[in-house]
């Protein structure tokens, strides 16, 4: 057999060949790497492995840098304004303006997932609390630790509602985006008072006005 035709010979039967084994060598590869799997698993002591998810950033900077910001975002992309000369609405108008704010209820949705990774500090130093019935950084953190299930939930709520907000900025549905908006700030004060705040004293209204103070010369 002449060399050049040998070579055709063997080209093509080494491909049908190799065609009808594919199957076969890859349940044997398979077959081995399960077998490997199982006698590591049968051998090797459970190693603690390090989680793939690392914060970066402190509980109070996702807050101050992409939760805040994004929030405003939808938040301020339709506005009625109430003036002498009547009410104007503000919303978004040209695909530039809508995509700004599908930017902002992207992030919004995508940083909700950020709060769920365990091991993020409160503040990058600890803080103490803000205001009466507000909770320092310390006591934050306990409360997240103890009632990490509370504190997920509401995170998810918040990329359930972004999600919301989402789908009406795709319809280009202000009226939806605002009530979005609203289902959003609910979830936020939810958490904070939960988390943040739970002893805020809210002052009541006076029931009667105060009574007139009478100023003049005291009486004797
Ligand atoms: C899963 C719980 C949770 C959700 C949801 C949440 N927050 Fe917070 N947020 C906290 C906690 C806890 C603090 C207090 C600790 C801190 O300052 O970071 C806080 C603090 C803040 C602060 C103050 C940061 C500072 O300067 O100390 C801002 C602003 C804020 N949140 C905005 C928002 C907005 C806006 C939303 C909703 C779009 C929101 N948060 C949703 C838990 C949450």
């Amino acid at each position: 057999m002449p060399p050049g035709r040998w070579g055709m010979v063997t080209d093509k039967a080494l491909a049908r060949g190799l065609l009808a084994a594919l199957p076969m060598i890859m349940v044997i590869r398979l077959l081995s790497l399960t077998a490997a799997v199982l006698v590591l698993e049968a051998c090797e002591p459970r190693v603690q492995q390090q989680p793939p998810l690392q914060p970066s950033a402190s509980l109070q900077e996702l807050m101050q840098n992409i939760i805040d910001p994004s929030a405003d975002g939808v938040w301020n992309s339709v506005e009625t304004v109430v003036t002498q000369s009547g009410e104007s609405t503000h919303q978004p108008r040209i695909p530039e303006e809508w995509m700004q704010v599908r930017c902002a209820a992207i992030t919004l949705a995508e940083s909700a997932n950020l709060l769920v990774i365990e091991h993020r500090r409160v503040g990058v130093k600890p803080f103490p609390a803000e205001a009466r019935g507000a909770l320092d950084s310390g006591q934050i953190q306990t409360l997240i630790d103890n009632q990490r299930a509370a504190f997920d939930g509401f995170a998810v709520a918040l990329r359930e509602a972004a999600r919301t907000a989402l789908s009406a900025i795709d319809a280009r549905d202000p009226v939806r985006l605002v009530s979005a908006g609203a289902a959003i700030d609910q979830i936020c004060e939810g958490c904070h008072l939960k988390f943040w705040y739970p002893n805020q004293v809210i002052p009541s209204l006076p029931s009667a006005p105060p009574r007139a103070v009478m100023l003049g010369p005291k009486q004797p």
